[in-house]
C-alpha cells in the first residue's frame, strides 16, 4: 500500500482515478483549488468506496501550501491532473494557461524534489499531436499544438523530459489521453462542465436530459466516412485504471515513458449520436452547422505502447460509455449542484 497525492482529484478524471486508487487500498491525498469542481465529488467518492481520501484545498501555484501538504502526508508518488483545459478560453486567456499548467507543474516538481518524491504521472493530451499526418497516432508522431492549451501540455512534456535528464531519480509517465467520456457505473460521479459544454459528449447528455434544445454538429464535410469528425472516445473508468498501471510501472522502471491512452478505434459524431440514441432509447435532435475553427477531421490512437509497457487496454465499449454517461446525467440533471 502506498500514499498517492492526486492534484485536481475533485475533477472529472481525477475523481474517477481516486475511486480506483482507494478501491485497491492506496491512501489518497487530494489537492484541488476547486476552480472547476466541487467538494461534492469527493463526498460521492467516499460513498462509492466506503473510504475517505484526505482533501486539502490548495492551489498548486502556492508553493508554501504545497510544502505543508508534502510535510504532513509524505506521499510516495503524485498523479497530476490539476490544470485548465478549455481550448477556446486558452486563446483568450493564454497567461492563465501557462501559469496554471506550466508554472503549476514546475512548482509541484520543485516541492516533490525537496521532499524526495520522484514518481510522477502527468495528464497530457492527444492534442499535442496537432493535425495528424498519419493514423493511428503513435507516440513518435510529429508534435505541434495549435492553441495555448495544447502548447501548455507540450511545454510541460518537454520540461519533464529535461527534468528527468537532469536527475535520473525522476520516474515520469506522460499519458496522452484521447477523448475521455462516460461516467462511473454507479452514476454518482461524472463530468460536470460549468456553463455550455465545449465537448460533444456532455452536450449530448444535456440535450437528452432537456437542458439544451439541440446538438450542433460542427461540419459534415470532413474527409471521413460520414463527413463528421472522428475521435477515439475512451471510457473514463478505463482511463482511470491506466493511471494505476502507470504507477505500477513507475514502481518498477526508471526513466520517462510517453504513452497514448486510447482505444485505437475511431467513431464519428453521427456514430456517437446514433449509439447514444439506440442504447438509451432517446432522441437527440441536431443541426449540421459550419466547422468549428481549429477542429481536425480525425484522430485515433495506436494504443500498443500502453499494452506492452503498462499491460493496459481499454475494455469498455462505446455502448458502455453511452449507458454510463446517461445514467450519471439522469441521476444528476444539473451535475453536482443540490
Ligand atoms: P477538470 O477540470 O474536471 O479537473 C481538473 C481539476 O484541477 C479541477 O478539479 C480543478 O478545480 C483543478 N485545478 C485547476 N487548476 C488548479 C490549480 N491551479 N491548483 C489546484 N487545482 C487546480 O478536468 P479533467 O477533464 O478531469 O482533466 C484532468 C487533466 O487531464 C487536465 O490536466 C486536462 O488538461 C487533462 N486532459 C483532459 C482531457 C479531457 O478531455 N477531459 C483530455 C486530455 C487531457
Ligand atoms: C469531438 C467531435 C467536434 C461539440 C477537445 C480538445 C482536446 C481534448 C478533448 C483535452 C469533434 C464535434 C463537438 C459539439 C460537435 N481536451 N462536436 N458539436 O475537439 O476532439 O477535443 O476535447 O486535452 O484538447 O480540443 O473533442 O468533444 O470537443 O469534439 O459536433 O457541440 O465532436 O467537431 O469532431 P475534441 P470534442
Amino acid at each position: 500500500m502506498s500514499t498517492v497525492l492526486v492534484t485536481g482529484g475533485c475533477g472529472y478524471i481525477g475523481s474517477h482515478t481516486v475511486v480506483e486508487l482507494l478501491l485497491r487500498g492506496d491512501d489518497v491525498v487530494v489537492v484541488d483549488n476547486l476552480s472547476n469542481s466541487s467538494l461534492e465529488s469527493i463526498k460521492r467518492v467516499e460513498t462509492i468506496t466506503e473510504r475517505v481520501p484526505h482533501f486539502i484545498e490548495v492551489d498548486i501555484l502556492d508553493r508554501a501550501e504545497l510544502r505543508c501538504v508534502f510535510d504532513k502526508y509524505r506521499p510516495d508518488s503524485v498523479v497530476h491532473f490539476a490544470g485548465l483545459k478549455a481550448v477556446g478560453e486558452s486563446v483568450s486567456k493564454p497567461l492563465s494557461y501557462y501559469q496554471n499548467n506550466v508554472a503549476g507543474t514546475a512548482n509541484l516538481c520543485e516541492v516533490m524534489a525537496e521532499h524526495g518524491v520522484f514518481s510522477l504521472v502527468f495528464s497530457s493530451s492527444a492534442t499535442v499531436y496537432g493535425d495528424p499526418e498519419t493514423l493511428p497516432l503513435r507516440e513518435d508522431a510529429p508534435l505541434g499544438a495549435t492553441n495555448p492549451y495544447g502548447r501548455s501540455k507540450l511545454f510541460v512534456e518537454e520540461m519533464l523530459r529535461d527534468l528527468q535528464i537532469s536527475d535520473p531519480r525522476w520516474r515520469i509517465a506522460l499519458l496522452r489521453y484521447f477523448n475521455p467520456i462516460g461516467a462511473h457505473p454507479s452514476g454518482m460521479i461524472g463530468e460536470d462542465p460549468r456553463g455550455i459544454p465545449n465537448n460533444l459528449f456532455p452536450f449530448i447528455t444535456q440535450v437528452a436530459v432537456g437542458r439544451r434544445e439541440k446538438l450542433a454538429i460542427f461540419g459534415d464535410d470532413y474527409p471521413t466516412p460520414d463527413g463528421t469528425g472522428v475521435r477515439d472516445y475512451i471510457h473514463v473508468v478505463d482511463l482511470a485504471l491506466g493511471h494505476l498501471k502507470a504507477l505500477d510501472y513507475l514502481a518498477e522502471k526508471e526513466g520517462i515513458l510517453t504513452c497514448n491512452l486510447g482505444t485505437g478505434q475511431g467513431y464519428s459524431v453521427l456514430d456517437m449520436v446514433r449509439s447514444f440514441e439506440r442504447v438509451n432509447g432517446v432522441t437527440i435532435p441536431y443541426d449540421i452547422v459550419p466547422r468549428r475553427p481549429g477542429d481536425i477531421a480525425s484522430c485515433w490512437a495506436d494504443p500498443s505502447v500502453a499494452a506492452e509497457q503498462l499491460d493496459w487496454k481499454a475494455t469498455r465499449s462505446l455502448d458502455d460509455m453511452c449507458t454510463d454517461g446517461w445514467r450519471w446525467q439522469q441521476q444528476n440533471h444539473i451535475g453536482y449542484l443540490p
